[in-house]
């Protein structure tokens, strides 16, 4: 999933002016295959992003986001910081998104029941996004969609729809109000559980696991900057190592 929101941004930067093309693969499968790269007109991005990745040897920074979907300042973190993040850096971070944060659950004997503090529509939106997790690749940028629109839950549908048009919305819906909707909830309950520190509040951030509030102010002051730093290996260029002077233009003729 990684690798195509960075052929999005390639793809719109090199082709910014007059952009027109078509093609029949969703943006999650445009590096999976020769044939699909070319197809879609990114077959220099996609040899240029396996090439970075190939050279890219030790651990990524693993950054989890403990967030609930309705949470104002999860929403706010999560698209104006993460997501564009992840974009940059794709190449020496990865994400785990849990959404679940304040929320209670209890067992009623047969499933679990979970009540959350923006209510009925928080749990709703939160069991729409585990349920993209475990159903599609392209959940981040479905979910980055869903929490930019005015309205998370009303813009589920069309959001996945964009993202990954061969998944039907039903199907989704089919695990959101099933035992999988409800097994991948309970976990993320337990997820949030095993926080040592516990969350007091969300969005809570972990770094390699780790949360101090240190990591945390600097995440939220910084996210860019604390991956960059903290990556191990040869930082990329996009952390401001070699110098890169871009000149392309268009000009008004
Ligand atoms: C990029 O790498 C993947 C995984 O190694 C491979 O399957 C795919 O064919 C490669 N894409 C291109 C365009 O070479
Ligand atoms: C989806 O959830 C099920 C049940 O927890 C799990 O066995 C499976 O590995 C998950 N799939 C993915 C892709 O996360």
């Amino acid at each position: 999933m990684k690798v195509l929101l960075l052929v999005v941004l390639t793809v719109w930067s090199n082709f910014g002016c007059g952009f027109s093309y078509s093609c029949s693969h969703s943006p999650s499968t445009w590096c999976s295959s020769l044939n699909s790269a070319i197809e879609c007109g990114v077959l220099k991005q996609c040899l240029e992003t396996n090439f970075t990745r190939s050279r890219q040897t030790e651990d990524p920074v693993h950054v989890a986001l403990y967030y609930e979907s309705l949470c104002p300042g999860c929403r706010n973190f999560l698209v104006g910081m993460l997501v564009p993040t992840w974009i940059m850096l794709q190449d020496i971070m990865d994400v785990s998104l849990v959404p679940f944060g304040n929320a209670v659950e209890k067992f009623d004997g047969k499933k679990y029941i979970f009540e959350c503090q923006h209510g009925d529509e928080e749990c709703l939106g939160n069991m729409i996004e585990a349920c993209l997790m475990n159903m599609t690749e392209a959940a981040p940028e479905i979910i980055f969609c869903m929490e930019s629109s005015p309205n998370v839950i009303k813009s589920a549908q069309a959001c996945t729809s964009v993202y990954h048009p061969d998944l039907s919305f039903d199907s989704v819906m089919k695990c959101v109000k099933g035992d999988l909707g409800n097994q991948l909830m309970h976990q993320n309950a337990m997820k949030t559980k095993a926080l040592n520190p516990p969350h007091q509040y969300v969005p809570w951030i972990t770094i390699n696991g780790v949360h101090t509030e240190d990591l945390q102010n600097k995440a939220m002051a910084s996210l860019y900057t604390l991956v960059c730093s903290m990556y191990k290996g040869t930082k990329p260029e996009v952390c401001g190592g070699a110098q890169r002077h871009y000149r392309s233009y268009c000009r008004n003729e």
